[in-house]
């Protein structure tokens, strides 16, 4: 009886706001349901997620029934609820416990607006890169930067004609023999700004010239630790006039490749660590954009050419650890 009677005056006092309840929810409520997770994309990611090796449970939030926007890992458009990001690189900590390992299931495909799948620094030393990822028409971004697979790199990736940023730095483990004999398939990647292919071994790849210097978007080339040597019939291509940076550092380079000096646009060129020998090219004369060279650890002597000092847009050099 007595906490009735208290009770009532409270409820009568805040009967306003008890009617803006409904209000205040369907604010909330309408809003959740923009970002809320679509059922297939859920289903897609559970099964992804289940021939995952995850031994430290990093994708403890990915269960059944769950919102996947809200998911560790996972971006969903902000108006259609689409996932669009899956940022899985693996934390940078010594402990390979941290890595995702196992295989990457097909199930990804059902993920129709994906554009961009980040996988970095994982384990995937028992499977090759799968060839369906080629399939992933939207994506604008793949990061498999030393995720260890195995093997080839599939052609199919040349089909990602979306893709303007490709890093596959160190993401295949080195094995006795080579296996990239060709970069033919980087020529359908039409739109790609950046690629990283270090540590890739290119030794056989005696098409790397001709494919990446045409791309006609690309701003970064890296191509470092990749085991490249003199190209001994040069030949001329029609270069892309967009192309930023190179770096072609630590490969196997006893002279200056004649192609890069094609490429009139560069601003920062990096040669350092090869076999370089003799006098520095006059051609650096032309590169009028230069404004980082570095040729140091190579075993270049004689003076600096004239042509160099009229870059005038030159702030670093380095021809450190030469003779
Ligand atoms: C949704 O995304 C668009 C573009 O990505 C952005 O301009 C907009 O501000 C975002 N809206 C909200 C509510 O976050
Ligand atoms: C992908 O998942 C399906 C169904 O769960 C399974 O049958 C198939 O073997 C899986 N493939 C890989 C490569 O894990
Ligand atoms: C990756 O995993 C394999 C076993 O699947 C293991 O042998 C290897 O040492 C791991 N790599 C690194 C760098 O930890
Ligand atoms: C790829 O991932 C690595 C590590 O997570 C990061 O350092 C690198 O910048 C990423 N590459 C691109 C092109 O975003
Ligand atoms: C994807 O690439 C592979 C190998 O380059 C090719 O055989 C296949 O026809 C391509 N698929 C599509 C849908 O373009
Ligand atoms: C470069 O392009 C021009 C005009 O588009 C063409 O005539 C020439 O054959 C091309 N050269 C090479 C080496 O592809
Ligand atoms: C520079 O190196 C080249 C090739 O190693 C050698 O033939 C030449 O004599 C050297 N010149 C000088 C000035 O040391």
């Amino acid at each position: 009886m007595a906490i009735a009677t208290m009770i009532t005056p409270l409820l009568i006092s805040f009967f306003p706001f008890l009617l803006l309840i409904p209000a205040i929810c369907f604010t909330i409520c309408h809003a959740n349901s923009n970002v809320l997770c679509i059922q297939s994309e859920r289903e897609a990611l559970l099964k992804f997620k289940n021939h995952l090796i995850d031994p430290s449970n990093r994708l403890s939030s990915w269960v059944e029934g769950g919102d996947c926007c809200k998911w560790i890992g996972v971006d969903c458009h902000n108006s259609t609820g689409h996932v669009h990001q899956l940022h899985l690189a693996a934390p940078l900590s010594p402990y390979e416990r941290s890595k995702l390992r196992g295989k990457i299931n097909h199930s990804l495909l059902e993920l129709k607006h994906l554009s961009s799948l980040d996988l970095s620094y994982n384990n995937f030393s028992s499977i090759q890169i799968p060839k369906f990822l080629g399939m992933l028409g939207t994506l604008t971004h793949l990061n498999l930067s030393q995720a260890q697979f195995q093997g080839e790199i599939p052609h199919n990736l040349g089909n990602l004609s979306k893709l303007q940023y490709l890093d596959l730095r160190g993401g295949i483990m080195p094995g006795w023999d080579t296996k990239v004999t060709s970069l033919q398939w980087v020529s359908g990647l039409s739109s790609l700004q950046y690629l990283d292919l270090s540590y890739v071994d290119l030794r056989k790849a005696n098409d790397w010239v001709q494919v990446t210097f045409k791309l006609p978007s690309l701003l970064d080339l890296h191509l470092s630790y990749c085991g490249l040597e003199d190209d001994p019939s040069p030949i001329s291509v029609n270069s892309t006039k967009s192309l930023v940076v190179l770096d072609l550092s630590q490969n196997r380079f006893s002279s200056v490749p004649k192609s890069i000096f094609s490429l009139h646009g560069l601003v920062s060129i990096h040669l350092s660590g090869n076999s370089l020998e003799g006098p520095i090219p006059d051609y650096f004369g032309n590169t009028l954009f230069l404004e980082v060279l570095d040729l140091s650890w190579n075993h270049l002597n004689s003076s600096i050419p004239n042509s160099l000092y009229s870059l005038n847009r030159l702030q670093f050099l380095s021809l450190s650890s030469n003779q």
